[in-house]
């Protein structure tokens, strides 16, 4: 069901230092920083060849982020985005095989304009999970 995998999304406390490091040091296609308000966050996307970084900065003083970064104060892996053709069967598939959606487990727009959904880390090996509709 799963597809490609989309994006890595890794939380920074220092967007600036972080892309820099993918920019200059690694040699990688860095955008510009974008701030999704209605997602308390800053991104910047790195496309790599075959996937994407999703460089996560809090915005705001409610980021969903600020809990995590506050437990791993150097930045961390924060979720992997995989694909899916029909997020709403997908969703559906997950339910039934005992996943936890969170939120009110309909899908949001995401930083890319498309739906997506994420899944309760506890269910996936402790690793959040984001599902879009590619
Ligand atoms: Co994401």
């Amino acid at each position: 069901m799963i597809g490609r995998l989309n994006h890595v999304a890794i939380a920074v406390p220092d967007l600036e230092q972080a892309v820099a490091q993918y920019r200059d040091v690694l040699g990688a296609d860095v955008s510009e920083a974008v701030d999704q308000v209605e997602h308390g966050v800053t991104t910047v996307f790195i496309e790599l060849p075959n996937t994407k970084i999703e460089l996560l900065h809090p915005l705001g003083d409610a980021s969903p982020i600020a809990g995590f970064l506050e437990k791993n104060q150097q930045g961390g892996i924060h979720h992997l985005c995989y694909e899916v053709d029909d997020i709403i069967s997908a969703r559906d598939r997950l339910v039934a095989g005992g996943a936890r959606v969170l939120g009110d487990g309909e899908p949001k727009i995401g930083a890319h304009g498309k739906p997506v959904l994420f899944l309760h880390p506890k269910d996936f090996s402790g690793t959040l999970v984001e599902l879009e509709q590619a």
